[in-house]
């Protein structure tokens, strides 16, 4: 039932009263169809963007209804035990706890390169069984969902054998090895009806939908540049070995790094509609099976870029990049003001707002709290900052709302297609030396 109570908060722009806050719907639609208005109930304040588009974090309902409604299993098959495999075991072992969900993740099966690694793993993560071929596990009944935590080489086949089996496919960045390959995932995901959701867990900072949300409402202004980088150093050492990230079909940093800081470009400005790139590789070999063996990919690449509504953005990938951790970062300068962020600091966002008086004025610094939702899902006190493995299991509670038809995937297999294509544009300036289109590769 609707009562009075409500509180307009502009600033936040959102509607709450007492403890249950209102989906934007109420703000769109008329009040008189009470049965078509969903209610989420909240302990929070629930922000909300002023085109009405929905927030890329779910609140579902209070788990009390859910309990009453039946919490379904949903069962995961995870592909791959390294990093990123590690990370979503953590992220469905915790999302439960975190959100109130529709589904309850069941860790059904995980598969990896053999039986033996697959077994040891499925015992460390918490899974039921282990096998030694992915392609069992996305044959198995108990799996629903297939989350894809395995070299580039490996996301279509199982992308597309998984979408064939009707399973959703949970798939780690980059979505492929080549466009074309990316192209045919995005149609099988289309075809099948389910939901595919690709691995861009930095989009899914608090602090992210903050600066989106700022942008949104014109707080900077109109934008004018994208000053963006992803730097690391696991590559420095010119004897760390070949892998999949230096393999010709899907490796080199802009793939692997580049894709990060486009995603975000893309989320925060828009489409990039034509780049200019350059890149170079340092260490031209590297060890692989006893002997050296050439490196046919970049080490570090840049690009200037020009997005589709006018801004302009410099965009740089660099894996050997000494002292550099974690710098995922970027400065967007509009008319009015300027959002700074960095990985390295991701509970903060750094926002400098024309106006202050002479001599007063000054970037500021915000520091996300429950008021930058989900953040109070994890910890009531703000300042105490979120992992990473949070932002993974941000992205997880997205998905499975997604599976449930509670949110739309984002970023979806056409978005990762979309990342993919301003890759493949800039490869392609690099390799011609000349200004290439992104609607054109
Ligand atoms: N989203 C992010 O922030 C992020 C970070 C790192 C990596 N990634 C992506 O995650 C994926 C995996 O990267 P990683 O760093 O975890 O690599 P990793 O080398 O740490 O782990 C890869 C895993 O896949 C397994 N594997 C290899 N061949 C296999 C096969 N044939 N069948 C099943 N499993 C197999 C390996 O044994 C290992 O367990 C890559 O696509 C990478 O780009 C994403």
């Amino acid at each position: 039932m609707l009562r009075t109570n409500f509180r307009f908060e502009k600033d936040t722009r959102s509607i709450s009263y007492s403890s249950v806050v209102l989906d934007l719907k109420l703000l769109k639609a008329p009040l008189q169809k009470e049965q078509e208005l969903q209610i989420h109930h909240t302990s929070q304040t629930r922000r909300v963007s002023r085109d009405g588009s929905r927030p890329n974090f779910c609140y579902g309902v209070r788990r009390r209804e859910r309990a009453q409604m039946g919490v379904k299993r949903l069962g995961i098959g995870l592909v791959g035990s390294g990093f990123m495999g590690r990370s979503h075991a953590f992220a469905f072992n915790a999302v439960g706890q975190v959100f109130d969900l529709p589904f309850r993740p069941a860790l059904a099966v995980l598969a990896d390169r053999d039986e033996a690694i697959a077994a040891e793993a499925a015992g460390a993560l918490g899974f039921e069984r282990a096998v030694g071929d992915w392609r069992r596990l996305v044959d198995d009944a108990s799996v629903d969902l297939v989350a894809i935590a395995a070299p580039n080489r490996f996301h279509k086949p199982i992308a597309l054998a998984a979408f064939e089996a009707g399973k959703h496919v949970y798939c780690e960045k980059p979505l492929a090895t080549s466009l074309a390959d990316a192209r045919a995932m995005v149609e099988a995901a289309e075809r099948s009806g389910r939901v595919g959701l690709v691995g861009f867990n930095y989009l899914k900072n608090p602090i992210i939908a903050l600066a989106r949300e700022m942008i949104e409402a014109g707080e900077i202004g109109a934008l004018v540049a994208f000053r963006g980088i992803h730097a690391e150093d696991y590559m420095i050492d010119p004897d760390a070995p070949h892998s999949f990230r230096t393999e010709p079909e899907g490796g080199g940093v802009l793939m692997d790094l580049g894709s990060h800081i486009v995603s975000l470009a893309r989320h925060l400005v828009g489409p990039i509609e034509e780049v200019s790139a350059m890149a170079a590789t340092v260490h031209e070999s590297r060890p692989a099976d006893g002997a050296r063996r050439t490196v046919p990919v970049e080490d570090h690449g840049h690009l200037v870029a020009r997005f589709q509504n006018g801004a302009l953005g410099a965009l740089s990938a660099n894996w050997l990049a000494p002292g550099r951790k974690m710098q995922l970062e970027f400065e967007l300068t509009g008319t009015r003001g300027t959002i700074a962020f960095t990985q390295e600091r991701f509970n903060e966002l750094r926002v400098y707002a024309a106006g202050d008086p002479p001599g007063r004025g000054g970037f500021k610094t915000i520091v996300a709290g429950p008021d930058t939702p989900p953040y109070g899902r994890f910890c009531p006190a703000p300042g105490h900052q979120l992992g990473f493995n949070d932002l993974k299991t941000i992205e997880v509670a997205h998905l499975i709302a997604a599976i449930a038809g509670e949110e739309a995937p984002s970023p979806d297999f056409r978005e990762g297609y979309e990342v993919q294509r301003t890759v493949t544009a800039a490869l392609r300036s690099a390799k011609e030396r000349n200004w290439v289109r992104v609607d054109g590769v």
